[in-house]
């Protein structure tokens, strides 16, 4: 069979996200060899730009890549400007996409379309894409062929607004076409707690309200808003991180053996786990907004935020599976920005041991199994034993592996690179579901409508602390242990 003529069409290349995502992760798959070499990326933006002005825009951004790939990737790379909501840009990309695929006529031909835009035009460019951009007509191979479109969050804004972009877009590609990204699906622990979970039989018999005492999902950052308080403003941080990101983390901690490694088996089980979780009680939220501290400035001294804004920047969220293995387990989300640190974690608390014979602080100290995201992927599970040396009283230790030191020659890539293959090989196994997103939209919109609605109160915290007080005494009372 022939060689796919892959062409990637970056809609919304003069944009922030292209510059800084999307071309790096395409030049990274460029370099190392996971592009076939006669792949073409052709930009698309409202920008009057030509191909030699959209390379030197790029340039400062692929820093990473050696000089001769760089400029080799960037020769692969073109531009055509058009509008989005009127036919003539399209066409133009169409000729452009149908002469390159004509030229080698016995080739499946690939198309993907990666929107770098909000999501706001999403229905006009998809409806752009759709109309004059989706037939591909020369390849004699038409089985072999495949047209792809990449979406990235946010999807709508609460469940019906979600579902009203879903319905758009449904209706102009099915859903074996749409990827949607989530990137945190592609990061490397996201991916390995899958493996983790269902290819060891010493996790299967603990995983579950038998031995679970709760499980904490959390998501730190150390810095504020960073100049894009315009666009968090509008959603907070529930939206931003917690729908998405970390919904989907719970899902892989909480959902049941898939069938197969079928994408669609796979997502099934996310699906039905997600879809025994209620809505949170508000007696189980506690949200925040950062302050100016040690001369930064708070989330409302940004120019970008609305005077005024109650749009929390950290929330804490207890939910609860409600199924047989998990009833009565908490997860215990936590997000935050311009905190003390910047840590993604997700920490599985065991219950303590019944009856601990030893003498010792360590009596009420807990297992914990804790699966490091980021910085520096890790895995390590908090056990105790015996105090080393004359001692023997026992102590808690920890049983560890680090990722860069066990691993020191992988290089593990960024999300981006992985999911862009992933969609250009056809395998939606980590991309969002149109299901998995309703449901968990379910889950969150009561609460952000009363957020909203300005009936949960937001509590100040600042800049570079731990967040608000009452987020660890939310966690003490859902039955957090400190351990000693
Ligand atoms: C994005 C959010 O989706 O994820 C950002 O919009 C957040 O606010 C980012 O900073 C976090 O991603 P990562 O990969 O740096 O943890």
């Amino acid at each position: 069979p022939g060689q796919l003529t892959l062409t990637i069409v970056v809609a919304g290349a003069s944009g922030d996200l292209a510059k800084k995502k999307t071309y790096p992760a395409l030049c990274f798959l460029y370099q190392h060899g996971f592009l076939c070499s006669n792949v073409r990326i052709v930009g698309y933006a409202r920008t009057d730009l030509s191909d030699q002005a959209l390379r030197d825009k790029l340039r400062p951004f692929l820093k990473n890549t050696p000089e001769d790939k760089r400029e080799a990737f960037l020769a692969t790379c073109s531009y055509v400007s058009g509008p989005y909501d009127t036919p003539h840009g399209w066409q133009r990309l169409a000729a452009v996409l149908d002469k390159r695929e004509s030229a080698t006529p016995k080739n499946p031909a690939g198309r993907l379309f990666y929107l770098a835009l909000p999501p706001s035009v999403y229905p006009q460019v998809c409806r752009g894409l759709k109309e004059h951009c989706s037939s591909i007509a020369t390849s004699s191979e038409p089985g072999r062929s495949w047209v792809r479109v990449v979406v990235e969050k946010p999807f709508g804004k609460d469940l019906q607004s979600s579902e009203d972009l879903a319905e758009h877009l449904g209706e102009l590609y099915p859903e074996e076409q749409l990827y949607r990204i989530d990137h945190y699906l592609g990061k490397e622990m996201t991916q390995n707690m899958f493996v983790m979970r269902f290819a060891n039989t010493f996790l299967s018999p603990l995983w579950s309200r038998t031995h679970v005492a709760n499980v904490q999902i959390t998501f730190k950052e150390d810095f504020g808003t960073q100049g894009r308080g315009g666009y968090f403003d509008e959603f907070g941080i529930i939206r931003d991180v917690i729908q998405n990101h970390l919904i989907q983390l719970l899902a892989f901690v909480g959902m049941e053996k898939p069938v197969s490694l079928h994408p669609d088996d796979i997502r099934d089980q996310k699906v039905q786990v997600l879809r025994c979780i209620k809505p949170p009680s508000l007696d189980n939220v506690v949200l925040g907004q950062y302050t100016a501290a040690d001369g930064e400035d708070g989330y409302l001294d940004d120019p970008t935020v609305p005077q005024g804004s109650r749009t929390p920047t950290f929330a804490s969220i207890v939910l609860y599976i409600d199924n047989d293995r998990w009833a009565g387990v908490p997860f215990i989300i936590k997000a935050g920005k311009a905190l003390d640190e910047r840590k993604a974690e997700i920490r599985i608390q065991l219950h303590e041991t019944p009856h601990f014979i030893f003498a010792g602080e360590s009596s009420s100290s807990r297992n914990e199994l804790v699966v490091r995201l980021q910085p520096d992927e890790a895995i390590y599970m908090k056990f105790i034993v015996k105090k080393p040396g004359l001692d023997t009283e026992p102590v808690i230790s920890e049983l560890d592996l680090d990722y860069h030191s066990r691993y020191p020659d992988v290089i593990i890539p960024d999300a981006y690179p992985k999911l862009i293959l992933d969609a250009i090989r056809g395998d939606q196994q980590h991309f969002v579901r149109r299901d998995e997103l309703r449901a968990a939209w379910a889950i969150f919109t009561p609460l952000l409508h009363a957020v909203d609605a300005g009936e949960v109160p937001i509590h100040p915290y600042p800049y570079s602390s731990r967040g608000p007080e009452e987020a660890d005494a939310l966690r003490s009372r859902v039955g957090w242990v400190k351990n000693s």
